[in-house]
């Protein structure tokens, strides 16, 4: 028997003040993009934003259902916006950030599992690893360079 370890490194802003100019606006963008959050049901808010290839940036936010399992998250809505606007841009970057009326998320967004399988695709797709910056609606950043750090060994179309 043999034991291997899996590591993840991943990057600690304390602030958006410290992000690099182009980290600090994408996530800007996502956080403008939670005004279009559609969330009656769960009322918690959802934004995501891409970077893509060619400079451009494409937002998405939360859209839900009165039959809950419709409900489209965020990053999914974000990905699949620059796909239809830009097909054949690679995407660099997701930011994902959260906000509850409720109460304040000071911890990072954590995307879902089925997000982490879509982003992982979109990495696939373009051979291009996608860097992933989650913020709550304040507190730390996280910035991970790929989402393979947030699902490993995911299914991939290699196995076909
Ligand atoms: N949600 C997202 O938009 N992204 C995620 O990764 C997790 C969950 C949304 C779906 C639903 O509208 C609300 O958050 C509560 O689950």
């Amino acid at each position: 028997m043999k034991e291997r370890i899996w590591k993840t490194a991943y990057q600690v802003y304390e602030s958006a003040d410290e992000l690099p100019e182009q980290d600090r606006a994408l996530l800007q963008f996502a956080k403008q993009s939670l005004q279009h959050s559609y969330s009656p049901y769960s009322n918690f808010q959802v934004g995501a934003a891409v970077l893509l290839q060619n400079g451009k940036m494409v937002g998405g936010a939360n859209q839900e259902n009165a039959s809950y399992p419709l409900c489209l998250c965020a990053e999914r809505v974000a990905l699949a916006a620059a796909a239809s606007q830009f097909p054949g841009e690679a995407a660099l970057a997701l930011a994902v950030t959260v906000h509850s009326p409720g109460h304040l998320i000071e911890k990072p967004a954590a995307p879902c599992g089925a997000c982490r399988q879509v982003i992982c695709e979109t990495e696939c797709k373009h051979q291009h690893d996608i860097r992933i910056l989650l913020q709550g609606e304040t507190g730390e950043i996280l910035i991970f360079p790929s989402a393979k750090d947030l699902l490993p060994f995911s299914f991939d179309g290699s196995y076909f």
